[in-house]
């Protein structure tokens, strides 16, 4: 897809519960005329309370119970067939909480964009904010990267940063991520529709158009 052409950069998106970041993505995209459409809204638990918002706001919204697969490579045979019905440009992850397996990580490579809440490399895996907490870290944020193989790594497109303030409780700091995760993800999605995200074959990501990665509250 060239930055000119007049096809729309197709996106599904893969959720697993809230769904506030898709909330974001989908208003933004609508709100900003991106060119850009949300082709669906799949998620991995059935009882996802992001899939009640897709359906309520006419969102194309199916779900596939992973709790009902007993191997993960059943599971993400279906999903990809689900996906490809689509022929999305790109996956976004926003807050999909299933790991998926190597083949079907190569398989989509550069198509995948997860959202994590914490500055990678740090605090992969979950309880983040938690550990981020126990830790005495100053800065927490979240990152929004490609996905490869290996849990919660893969080649970084942009980072959002909020203070640890001494008080804080998971609660609270979870809130502040929160927030400019809502910043970060649509943002980068937007950068994506206009083709000005690139992942270069040795891996490196470069951001066209001055679009600065790092972002504050
Ligand atoms: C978000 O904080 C997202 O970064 C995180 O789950 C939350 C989902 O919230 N994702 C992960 O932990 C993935 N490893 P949401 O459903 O309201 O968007």
């Amino acid at each position: 897809m060239t930055k000119y052409s007049n096809k729309k950069c197709r996106f599904v998106i893969l959720i697993s519960g809230r769904g506030s970041n898709m909330q974001e993505l989908i208003k933004t995209c609508n709100s900003d005329n991106w060119p850009a459409e949300i082709s669906a809204v799949i998620s991995n638990n059935p009882k996802a309370a992001g899939l009640d918002w897709a359906n309520n706001n006419y969102i194309n919204s199916t779900y596939l119970d992973s709790s009902k697969y007993s191997n993960r490579d059943d599971f993400d045979r279906d999903l990809s067939i689900e996906i490809d019905k689509y022929s999305p440009d790109y996956i976004l992850l926003a807050g999909f909480m299933r790991i998926l397996g190597c083949s079907f990580v190569r398989k989509y490579y550069g198509k995948l964009i997860n959202i994590h809440p914490s500055l990678l490399p740090a605090f992969p895996g979950l309880d983040t904010h938690g550990r981020a907490i126990s830790s005495g870290v100053r800065i927490h944020g979240c990152t929004v990267h490609f996905v490869s193989p290996e849990l919660d790594s893969g080649p970084i497109i942009a980072q959002g940063y909020v203070n640890v303030f001494s008080k804080d409780t998971v609660e609270i700091l979870s809130e502040r991520v929160l927030e400019i995760e809502h910043k970060v993800f649509p943002s980068v999605a937007h950068w994506l529709t206009l083709n000005e995200v690139i992942l270069d074959k040795d891996d490196k990501v470069s951001i066209l158009n001055n679009h600065n990665g790092l972002f504050y509250l």
